[in-house]
């Protein structure tokens, strides 16, 4: 045996004596927000037609909207739908041509497209796809609304917001397994940090994190905080912005209210009637009167059974020391007024879910699907229940003209919350628990994050 045989087997000796080599847990370095590093262009727009995401139309039975991206070779490109069979020959398609806008940043150059589909048949499955340089997106599957008898499910996801790829994509891959009969997704916002420079790759992230998600079920977001920038930052100039890929990313039915026509939007599906709300404007740019007077009048033309109002900000905050004031006294009385039955929130990275005395309804929600988790305050502890720290979540939604089942879920699948709401023959909403199979409430158990933090558990 030569010398170098003999070093490798003492080696190979040496680690079986040893057993197996168990990574240390990473206990020193927090993780950076992406898997991009800076510079990368990794995520930059090509002709191959990418971040491809339906969305509902104002009546999600009869339309759907869908905005994708390619680099700046594409111009007025087109969307093919037809009518789903089961054979590859799919028949002749009816061409849409997009409208076309540009978007410069740290990837270089991109074209977003929007092209909207209409027309379409109630609970129908249609076959689509979208045009890049001379390509085009796969076929996707999607299935319009129903009937308002029909039963609806839908996934709701909190703030989504850090890590997109590494820790956000396993939340949303769960929830479409768990209802793999989900069309609709509601987000509610914060889908991702921004302001660091690599915006982009963010987006980049939060579409590789999504999957099939955003072609094969319809996403309705509300806008975030996040969405937003902040210009003349420490200057007396300082503002709040919208994001540049806010409207450009989502092609989001435009029936808003002006002060935030590319953030608010209402749509019905199946039986509900769903109102986004941009808590951002209406808590920094004034315009909490505007909206409230809007969504007083979308619930007043509601001809459906259920209600659920989507926004960002929470009515009632789970976090200590964050209050929306002006949401709590301008926008909650229309809210409480019109019933509302399910107020989806986010933004404060825990759970906590809370009713008003004895009332089944409105029921306020706070959840997060993402890794940066808050603590709870004390308040919310004695006011909501369930609360939870420190844990990743997906919501899924049941529906039917008589009963709105609602479950939490952690990411890995075990019932963290559950109630139902049954409605009577005379409209009244009665309210049951499911407590069967519920996990007990999570802690945080950190002292500080790994950055020292002792404010958050997670980040
Ligand atoms: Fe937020």
């Amino acid at each position: 045996m030569t010398r170098g045989c003999l070093g490798a087997a003492a080696l190979a000796l040496s680690l079986l004596l040893a057993g197996p080599v168990v990574a240390k847990q990473a206990d020193s370095i927090a993780e950076p927000n992406t898997q991009v590093p800076v510079g990368n262009r990794h995520y930059a727009a090509t002709g191959f037609p990418d971040r491809i995401v339906a969305s509902p139309a104002q009546d999600a039975a009869r339309g759907v909207g869908v905005s994708w991206r390619t680099d700046t070779t594409v111009n007025a490109p087109v969307l093919e739908w037809v009518l789903a069979g089961d054979s590859p020959d799919v028949g002749t398609p009816v061409r849409v041509v997009a409208a076309t806008r540009a978007l410069d940043t740290e990837n270089g150059p991109a074209h977003y497209h929007r092209a909207d589909m209409s027309g379409l048949a109630p609970d129908t499955l249609y076959l689509w796809r979208v045009q890049g340089q001379g390509t085009w997106s796969a076929w996707n599957q999607l299935r319009t609304a129903g009937a308002a008898q029909q039963p609806l499910t839908l996934l709701y996801f909190g703030d989504t917001q850090n890590k997109n790829l590494s820790h956000v994509s396993r939340v949303l891959r769960a929830g479409l397994k768990a209802a793999p009969d989900a069309r609709l997704s509601l987000f509610a916002g914060d889908l991702v940090s921004g302001g660091d420079g690599q915006d982009d790759s963010e987006w980049g992230e939060w579409f590789a994190a999504a999957g099939w998600l955003p072609q094969e079920t319809a996403v309705a977001p509300a806008i975030g905080n996040h969405e937003y920038v902040e210009e003349f930052e420490d200057t007396p100039q300082e503002r709040r912005v919208l994001g540049r890929h806010w409207p450009v990313t989502f092609a989001l039915p435009r029936n808003g209210v002006a002060a935030a026509d590319t953030s608010t939007y209402w749509f019905d599906y199946q039986g509900v009637r769903i109102a986004v709300l941009d808590g951002t404007s209406a808590l920094d740019l004034g315009s909490a009167a505007a909206q409230a007077a809007w969504l007083d009048k979308v619930l007043a033309d509601n001809p459906h059974p259920w209600s659920i109002v989507l926004l960002h900000q929470p009515f009632y905050s789970p976090r200590e020391g964050r209050e929306n004031a002006e949401l709590r006294d301008v926008l909650l009385p229309v809210v409480r007024r019109h019933r509302v039955d399910l107020v989806l929130q986010g933004h404060d990275h825990t759970y906590g879910r809370r009713g008003e005395g004895d009332a089944a309804t409105p029921q306020f929600v706070v959840t997060v699907a993402g890794p940066k988790q808050y603590r709870l305050s004390a308040q919310a502890r004695a006011t909501m229940a369930p609360v939870g720290e420190d844990t990743q979540l997906f919501q899924v939604l049941k529906i039917d003209p008589q009963h709105l089942r609602y479950e939490a879920r952690t990411v890995t699948g075990r019932l963290y919350d559950g109630f139902e709401l049954t409605r009577r023959a005379d409209g009244v909403k009665q309210k049951v628990e499911l407590t069967d199979g519920r996990i007990a409430p999570r802690d945080c158990t950190r002292t500080q994050t790994l950055k020292g933090r002792a404010d958050r558990c997670w980040e």
